[in-house]
């Protein structure tokens, strides 16, 4: 089996009786870079707290390696790191101590090798005996991802890793996580960021008001945004668009008087110019024109809107 995790018909209702989750289902495939997208409330951490069995759904499954996080709550949990929105650390404990700390909760024997490991991986060897007050911001995110990767899992959870962080230290971040998923770790990360998805993911999904209203390829994502419209504003009025224009698939607005031409604007040919050639045979002349790029942005506020 491919997938890492397997989420069916998860829904979670709070206390209140809020909806944060509606019958969600998602498959996150083994080694894989997925970014959740979606704004502020739209139950990403939700989803995480359910799959590191903080919160308790209220239907549906949740498989990790094949494994149901309910029955086998202790196997499943050992096999994920989670680096949790809210960041809090031991202020006055060395790195060291702290992320050896975190290893001991998974009920893993010591092994001080992968902790010097992931602290070099990290560049936080040379910080090892500094306590953690004495850091700043972004070493002590990095201190998080260390206490979350200290027991070895095969799945990291990144919740808004670079909220609030400044653009050298995100990229710095982005580095550290193809880091990881290079050494075989599968990483969902949660973000509002869409840079940061179009980036890092291998996939993305959009998450809206607790439901997954699109999950793609990011470079099939790419493609579309790769996607100009070319609108041309007509001189009269066109009842259809003659068959000798076929080829160029375009669009005829419901007053004909604009026909939208789609094209890919990373294409050499784009074919424009043959396209204006071919609309002046058919005896088709158009006063204005004017072009529209969607960008992933777009696409994604386009989504989330209503
Ligand atoms: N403990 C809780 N009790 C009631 N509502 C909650 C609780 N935690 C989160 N919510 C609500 O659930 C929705 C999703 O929250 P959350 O999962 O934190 O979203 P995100 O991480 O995408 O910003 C929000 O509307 C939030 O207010
Ligand atoms: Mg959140």
């Amino acid at each position: 089996m491919s997938s890492m995790i397997s989420i069916s018909g998860l829904s979670k209702a709070y206390a209140s009786g809020f909806m944060a989750l509606k019958s969600i289902d998602l498959d996150i495939k083994r080694g894989e870079i997925f970014a959740l997208l979606g704004p502020n409330g739209a139950g990403k951490t939700t989803l995480i707290s359910i799959i590191c069995g903080i919160t308790n759904p209220s239907a549906g499954q949740v498989l990790v390696d094949g494994r149901d996080i309910r029955r086998d709550y202790r196997a499943t949990r050992a096999m994920i790191g989670l680096v949790p929105q809210e960041l809090h650390t031991d202020a006055f404990e060395t790195v060291w101590a702290t992320v050896s700390f975190s290893r001991g909760l998974f009920g893993k024997p010591r092994n001080p090798t992968h902790i010097e490991k992931v602290l070099k991986d990290l560049s936080l060897w040379d910080k090892k005996d500094s306590k953690i007050v004495t850091l700043s911001g972004g070493m002590k995110r990095r201190v998080m991802i260390a206490k979350a990767l200290s027991h070895e899992p095969q799945v990291l959870f990144l919740d808004e890793p670079t909220a609030g962080v400044d653009v050298e230290l995100r990229k710095a971040m982005w580095g550290v996580v193809r880091t990881l998923r290079a050494s075989g770790v599968t990483i969902i990360l949660t973000t509002h960021y869409i840079e940061e998805a179009e980036e890092m993911a291998d996939r993305v999904g959009v998450i809206n008001k607790g439901e997954i209203i699109l999950v793609d390829e990011k470079t099939a994502l790419m493609q579309k945004l790769g996607k100009k419209r070319l609108k041309l504003h007509l001189q009269g009025k066109v009842e259809a668009i003659p068959a000798t224009l076929a080829a160029y698939n375009l669009e005829l607005a419901a007053d004909g008087r604009q026909v939208i031409y789609t094209y890919d604007t990373r294409s050499e040919h784009t074919g424009i110019t043959s396209l204006l050639g071919d609309l002046r045979a058919a005896g088709i002349r158009f006063s204005d024109l004017d072009t529209t790029q969607s960008s992933l942005e777009e696409i994604f506020v386009s989504l989330v809107r209503t």
